[in-house]
């Protein structure tokens, strides 16, 4: 995405990929793109098969007390909405798009390492990347260097330890995560409160179910056979309203942690942290990839307008203005967490006060609007 958006104003970059095209563009990752996101795609030349095969929400559910309440985005937000399309399709969009427009993409990068990135001071020197690639050593140096590598890359790591400050809170619980060869059982997301604990319908296609239950951080798989999941999936989004949930064969399975995680700075010198490398969100409003988005639009703004004018405000700033955005996205993804699931330790004062904040929020017209702005996303600036 950064390097798309770097294209568009003239600037040249070089992506530096530790995985295959072929695993990027397969991994199943997240699925709900922000009204923003969504039009950013659109302006970079790249709405195209999002267009055709996105699926618009203009709503989502919240499901309580076997009962459904919807949340009307359009409505409140003016119009807005999300669209389904998979994080691992936008990657072969913009993968695409950017080898057509002459782009430097290498994959199964080895040995990735990142120096002489600090502010120099006096005697400024160019950051440099050392890499193995096909089997042969190489090195790059250029201006400044994106760690875009997730929160297990190398760039994070790579500053000296007393310059960070971090921020984190793991949850107790996970999200066991199944797609399902089923039509969706509903034409929006359903996220349900159960006594059972939280249970989330999705999807990815008028074919594909996406489905979740919170189970056990510790929890092995292998525990879980299908049906196993069925029952479960059945009994937490049970409601009274005659909705039925449709089975069918389940193509994936797999346990994700839940943790909120933010570090600050997100810069160093001339290393700038986007997306996951600076930040991890709990999937509940599922912002993750939205918030790596709205990082690099930041940076790519800041880079133009220091190639384009001198100007180093922009990146001096960066810093700031993502993580004012970042903190927002984290209050949101921490209290749809805390409002949907079942914590080990509450009691029945606990779950009272949960069912009390879900009818609150589904009731009051200012309720709904605070769920809905954030969920179709905040204003880039
Ligand atoms: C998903 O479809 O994978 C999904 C949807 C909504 C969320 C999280 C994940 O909040």
């Amino acid at each position: 995405m950064l390097s798309l958006l770097l294209h568009l104003q003239g600037i040249e970059s070089v992506v530096l990929e530790s995985h295959a095209r072929a695993y990027v563009e397969e991994r199943v990752r997240a699925g709900v793109l922000e009204q923003g996101t969504v039009d950013l795609l659109t302006e970079m030349g790249v709405g195209e098969r999002l267009k055709k095969q996105g699926l618009v929400h203009h709503g989502v559910h919240l499901r309580f007390g076997r009962q459904t309440r919807r949340i009307d985005f359009a409505d409140l937000t003016g119009g807005k909405g999300v669209t389904i399309y998979s994080q691992h399709e936008v990657i072969k969009d913009l993968i695409a798009a950017r080898i057509v427009t002459g782009g430097k993409i290498l994959f199964e990068v080895e040995d990735a390492r990142i120096r002489d990135f600090e502010d120099g001071g006096m005697v400024s020197k160019r950051p440099r990347i050392s890499f193995k690639h096909q089997g042969v050593a190489q090195e790059l140096e250029c201006d400044f260097i994106a760690g875009c590598d997730g929160y297990h890359g190398i760039c994070r790591p790579s500053i000296p330890e007393g310059a960070l400050t971090i921020f984190e809170r793991t949850y107790p619980f996970a999200w066991l995560g199944i797609l399902a060869e089923a039509p969706p059982s509903m034409e929006e997301l359903i996220y349900a409160n159960s006594e059972r604990g939280f249970a989330l319908l999705s999807m990815r296609s008028p074919q594909i179910s996406r489905l979740y239950v919170q189970c056990d951080p510790e929890e092995d798989i292998a525990n879980w056979p299908d049906e196993k999941i069925w029952k479960e999936l059945h009994a937490r989004l049970a409601s009274d309203d005659g909705w039925k949930l449709t089975e069918g064969p389940v193509i994936q399975k797999g346990i994700t942690g839940m943790r909120s995680f933010v570090v600050e700075p997100m810069r160093y010198g001339k290393l700038f942290l986007a997306g996951d490398a600076a930040h991890i969100v709990p999937p509940t409003g599922a912002k993750g990839l939205n918030l790596a988005v709205a990082d690099v639009r930041v940076l790519a703004r800041a880079l133009e307008e220091f190639y384009r004018r001198g100007n180093a405000k922009g990146l001096e700033e960066y810093s700031a203005k993502c993580l004012r955005r970042v903190w927002k996205v984290q209050r949101f993804s921490w209290w749809m967490t805390s409002m949907l699931h079942k914590f080990p330790d509450e009691n029945a004062f606990d779950h009272r006060r949960q069912v009390a904040e879900l009818d609150y929020i589904t009731s009051s017209r200012a309720g709904q609007t605070t769920l809905a702005e954030n969920y179709v996303g905040l204003p880039f600036d």
